[in-house]
Parts: structure tokens; sequence; C-alpha cells
């Protein structure tokens, strides 16, 4: 199998920083293909801790090409600060390449991604401010600085000059801001590019070559299926296609070139921001889930909100990405709840739903029906084959199983590389 996607099944977090990283070393290149530094990915080596925002999480390996597709929005501080970071830690970098068609998020990207949360009030979507919504909706009206813009100088002005026009009206007009400074930005961002460019490379087509010559491509995707522009609870979605049909657009890769999706999971629920929930748990079991599994953002530090496995929301996750394999993550932080719950349907005034519901206020109104399943109070950090694990940790994966229909083939007991066991070779 040459091509795998790698997507989260959840709200995002569910640990597809440590699977790229454990598969990584058996593949030959690590794609991104959308969102930007709202990701927060964790790599653990060596009990050391790497948190990537935009930098794909196979850097660890220098013999392994990493690409930031074309589906990306990247702000080029952070990504100069990310390199700086991983130089700084002797990780090479050289192994990175940039897309050309990458999108290029703005300060007033960022400012606007701030000051309309604020205007929404009540109705905010809690957004990581990053300036991911407001790049991406440039990138759709097509007024979008890419990253080949930047490398030249004065399609970089041109576009910065009339960006820049609209940008203050907007800043000024509608929300009382003051006005950037269209030299000052200018000057900023060809600092930027002078440093950047060596990267900027045609990906699409050096994605293609890697997999006509049969080599290993993994495509890492950031956020999730819930958090995706068109099939997630919109309006309370990011503004790109996490799910594994975007690894196509982001990348410029055929569909026919897919051979398998690897869906994270993690072995209960959590999410960042505002919007519905049916698992979610308020009391003190979603405070011992948050605790004990570290649930703060990696990105902006936010509580994460924790709540039960859902697998009305995962069989859904299984049809819209085609999940093939599955990754269940964290299984270690479920040591010691006795019993554990899985949601298995929605009551929705009086009905019983077993499809995950199109509309975002039913699903607001539905309540979650669960099964129970005896917990284990082993310790399943030092586990390393699937046999050894406790019966009780053995039948809630195999109850997965028969919800989802999809083999679990990758199992994380720890934070760590090693932490991993592997039921069925991805590569
Ligand atoms: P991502 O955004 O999907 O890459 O996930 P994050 O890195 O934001 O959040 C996952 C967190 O769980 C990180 O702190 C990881 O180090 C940690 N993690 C990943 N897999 C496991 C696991 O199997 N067990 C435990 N205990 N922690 C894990
Ligand atoms: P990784 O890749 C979890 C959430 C935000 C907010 C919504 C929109 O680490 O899994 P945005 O800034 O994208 O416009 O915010 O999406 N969000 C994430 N939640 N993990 C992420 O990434 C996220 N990236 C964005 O919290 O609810
Ligand atoms: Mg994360």
């Amino acid at each position: 199998m040459a091509a795998v996607v790698l997507i989260g099944a959840q709200w995002g977090d569910e640990g597809k920083g440590k699977i790229t990283d454990y598969l990584a070393e058996k593949a030959d290149m690590v794609v991104r293909y959308q969102g930007g530094n709202n990701a927060g990915h964790t790599v653990v080596i060596n009990n050391q801790i790497f948190k990537l925002h935009l930098i794909p999480s196979g850097i660890f390996y220098p013999d392994k090409l990493c690409i930031i597709g074309n589906g990306l929005v990247i702000d080029p501080k952070v990504l100069l600060d990310e390199l700086d970071y991983l130089q700084s830690k002797g990780i090479f970098t050289g192994n990175l390449r940039i897309s050309g068609n990458a999108h290029v998020i703005m300060p007033y990207h960022r400012m606007l991604d701030a000051l309309e949360e604020e205007f929404k009030g009540e109705q905010k979507l809690g957004t990581t401010k990053r300036g991911i919504g407001p790049a991406y909706k440039d990138k759709a009206s097509r007024s979008g600085i890419r990253i080949m813009d930047l490398l030249d100088k004065n399609e970089f002005s041109r576009k910065l000059a009339y960006n820049l026009k609209e940008k203050n009206l907007i800043l000024t007009k509608i929300y009382g801001h003051e006005e950037l400074n269209y030299s000052e930005l200018l000057q900023e961002y060809l600092e930027y590019a002078e440093k950047i460019k060596k990267y900027v490379a045609d990906t699409s087509l050096i994605v293609n070559q890697y997999l006509e010559e049969g080599k290993k491509v993994l495509f890492e995707g950031a956020q999730g299926t819930l958090l995706d522009l068109d099939h997630g609870t919109y309006p309370y979605v990011t503004s790109s296609n996490p799910i594994a049909g975007g690894a196509c657009v982001g990348s410029g890769v055929g569909p026919t070139k897919i051979n398998k999706i690897l869906g994270v999971v993690k072995s209960y629920t959590t999410r960042v921001g505002e919007g519905p929930f049916p698992t979610e748990l308020t009391e003190s079991m979603g405070e011992l889930i948050r605790n004990r599994g570290g649930e703060f953002g990696t990105t902006t530090g936010r509580p994460r909100r924790c709540g039960w496995l859902d697998t009305v929301i995962l069989k859904y996750a299984v049809r819209i990405n085609g999940i093939s394999d599955i990754a269940f993550t964290k299984l270690d932080v479920l040591t010691g709840i006795s019993p554990l719950k899985i949601c298995t349907g929605y009551s929705y005034r009086g009905k019983m739903l077993t499809e995950f519901p199109m509309s975002l206020s039913v699903l607001a109104e539905c309540e979650a029906v669960y099964e129970e399943m005896p917990g284990w109070q082993e310790d399943l950090t030092g586990i390393t084959k699937f046999e050894e694990l406790p019966t009780a940790a053995r039948n809630y994966i195999s109850r997965v199983e028969e919800l989802l229909k999809v083999p679990v083939s990758i199992l994380g007991v720890g934070p760590g590389r090693t932490k991993t066991i592997i039921r069925q070779k991805i590569f």
C-alpha cells in the first residue's frame, strides 16, 4: 500500500501527530493537505515533547520528505518560528517543501478572526484566532495572496495594496479599529519571503513522482471529520476539508492513487470551541478524563470539553471518509474507569436515531443513549501486544470494531512513540 490518508475521526486532537510520527518511520513522505496553525500536533520522542502547528509530523526523520500542500493557509512568521524551534532542538528541516499555491495568512486575517468572533458575541465559534477562516475566505473570493505571490515582489506589492485598501476599510469603518500600514507590512513580508523561498516547490509534482516510483506517502490530516467545512457540525467547524477527500484537493493527487484511509479515534470524545456535543460530560467524570488525558489545547491551552465515546459520530466518520483502518488512541487514559459507556444512538423527541443527524438543531436536542461495559484497573502503558491487554480492554476494542465494522489496526497506550501496539501493518 503506497498512499495512506490519516484523518481525525472526531473533533480533532485524536492523536494524529503521534500516529503520523510512528508511521513516518516506514513512509517516504508525509504531506499536510489542509488547515494551518490552528492545528496542534504533539509528538513525544524519548520523553521530549514537540508541538507542531504547520510542519508535518514526519519532520523527525531527516530522510523523509515533508510537504506543506497547496490546501494550507500559512502564517509565515509562525512557519519561521516553528523552523527555528525545531532547528534549536537539533532537528533537520532541509527536508521540508512548501507549495507555491498555498495561501498566506496576513495580520489582517488574524485581526479579523478576533474581531468577527467578538462581533458574533453569543454566536461566536470559539476559533483559535489564528486567521484561518478569514484567509480561506479570501482564497474562496479569489483575492487571497499565495506563497508564489509573496516570492514575486511586484505581484505581492500589487496584491497587498489591493487587499489592504479593502481590509483597512473593513477594519476602520466596520470594526472601528486602527488601519494597517502598507509599507511596514510589505517590508515585513518580503523579509519572510527571503527566508521561505528555498523551501518552495511544485509539491503536487513531487508527491506524484513519489507515488509513481512506488514510494510510500502518508497524508496527515489536521482537525477532524466533525470540523469539516462541508460535513462537520456547521457553523461550528473550521474553514477547510479535513476529511480524506480533502487530501486529494489539498495536495494535487488523484483519488485513484489513495490506497487506505486510517481514521484516528480517541477512546473517548473531546471538543474545543463551541457547538453541540451529545456525549459531553459536564460533571466530575468529564473533569477526571480531562486531567487524566491532559486534555488542554495544544494550540490555545483551552480546556477541552470531554465526553464518552460516540459511535454515532464514528459511524458517520467511517462513511464520510471511507475509513479502512482505525488507530484507537489513549486507551491507557481509561484505566480505572468502570463502567465505561459507549454511545450507540441518540434519543430525539422520543425517536431513536442511529445515523448522525444532518441538522445542527436536531443534534443540539439529541440525548445520547449508552451501553455500558466493564472497565479495567491495570496500567496499560507497558503493554506491547494486543493479547497482553486486560480482557475488558480487548472487549472494549472488539465492541468498537463490531459497531463500526472497521478493524482497529493500531492502538495507543501512551503519548510516547513506542507506546503503540500494531495489530495490522499500515505500510
Ligand atoms: P492531534 O491534534 O490529533 O495531533 O492531537 P494532540 O497532539 O492535539 O492531542 C493528543 C494528546 O494526546 C497529545 O498530548 C499526545 O501526546 C497525547 N497522546 C497521543 N496518543 C496517546 C495515547 O495513546 N495515550 C496517551 N496517554 N496520550 C496520547
Ligand atoms: P488539530 O489538528 C481541535 C476548532 C476550534 C474551533 C473551530 C474553528 O490539533 O486536531 P478555526 O481557528 O479553525 O477557525 O476554529 O475549530 N479547531 C480545532 N479543534 N483540534 C484542532 O486541530 C483544531 N483546529 C481548529 O477550536 O472550535
Ligand atoms: Mg491537536
